[in-house]
């Protein structure tokens, strides 16, 4: 049975790439740059969901896909180009990473692409699972360097709870639907064990590092120019409102057994993640 990586470089894609040559499993990576599929070190093609040849030849003799990317306007477009192409390539089964609260209908501009693509991959006749995986601990390495110089970081998700998840977690559930004999299909949502407020994080951060770090709360239209002026486009600011103010309402502080569901263990804890990453914030 082989697999093919999509998004093989990425945050989740890397830890899957890492976790199937673990399993000595038969897969190759989806690269659009040459030199980032060597540092892979396993076997790779270099395409873009935009070229649709480099699809076909890297579909060749595959059995099932992990299908992930960057979101983005061209997002649906995109997977629906790989969804067509594997296909007409034979595929059997298809995992793909969507995101908590995809769905066509809402305003929401990450879950409303995700919501499209996820539509188009469970009608295409495929196997197919999808993971709505919620808000990563990994994106909290981008207050890293605020952290380190500053002891603060920023944000307008006020006093909401967050079911914090490990991207490593993700990719064991996507492993384990990619290797299994019978994968599970349908939609699973995905979120670490704890649901916790910014505040706290914080206070697990000042723990760990033995320094006070503090998160402090903004108007959420003050963070979003802050995200203007740094380049974000437009399109995209809207949607990161959308989340601030949800998740400021308990939206994503919901916890789910997904990951134990998935993988048979349960999801790791922000702590474990802060041990590993604790150089990134010193
Ligand atoms: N961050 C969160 O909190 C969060 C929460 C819920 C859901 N999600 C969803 O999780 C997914 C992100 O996963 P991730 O962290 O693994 O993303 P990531 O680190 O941004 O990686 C995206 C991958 O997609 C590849 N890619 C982008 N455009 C491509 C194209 N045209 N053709 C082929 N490959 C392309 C990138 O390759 P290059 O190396 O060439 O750029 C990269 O490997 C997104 O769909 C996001 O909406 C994120």
């Amino acid at each position: 049975m082989k697999i093919l990586v999509t998004g093989a470089t990425g945050s989740i894609g890397s830890q899957v790439v890492q976790q199937l040559r673990a399993r000595d499993a038969s897969f190759r990576a989806f690269v659009r740059d040459r030199s980032k599929g060597e540092s892979l070190g396993v076997e790779f093609v270099v395409g873009d969901f935009d070229a649709p040849q480099s699809l076909k030849a890297a579909l060749q003799g595959v059995d099932r896909v992990l299908l992930n990317g960057t979101p983005h306007e061209g997002l649906v477009r995109q997977h629906r180009a790989v969804i067509d192409a594997a296909k007409e390539a034979g595929v059997l089964h298809v995992v793909r990473i969507s995101t908590r609260g995809a769905s066509a209908t809402t305003d929401h501009l990450f879950g409303h692409w995700h919501g499209q693509a996820d539509d188009s991959l469970q009608s295409s006749g495929l196997g197919w699972t999808v993971l709505r995986p919620t808000y990563f601990m990994q994106n909290l390495l981008r207050n890293a360097e605020s952290i380190r110089s500053g002891g603060r970081f920023f944000g307008a998700f006020g006093t909401g709870r967050v079911g914090f998840i490990d991207s490593g977690d993700i990719a064991r559930g996507a492993v384990a639907q990619l290797t299994h004999a019978s994968p599970r299909s349908g939609v699973h949502v995905l979120t670490g064990p704890e649901a916790l407020t910014f505040d706290e994080v914080a206070a697990k951060l000042s723990a760990r590092l033995g320094r006070p770090v503090a998160y402090v709360n903004r108007p959420v239209e003050e963070v979003i120019e802050n995200m203007r002026k740094q380049g974000l486009p437009e399109a995209l600011l809207g949607s990161f409102r959308g989340m601030f103010e949800s998740f400021a309402q308990g939206a994503a502080s919901q916890l789910s057994s997904g990951v134990k569901d998935l993988t048979g263990a349960e999801p790791r804890t922000l702590d474990a993640f802060l041990a590993d990453h604790a150089s990134a914030f010193r």
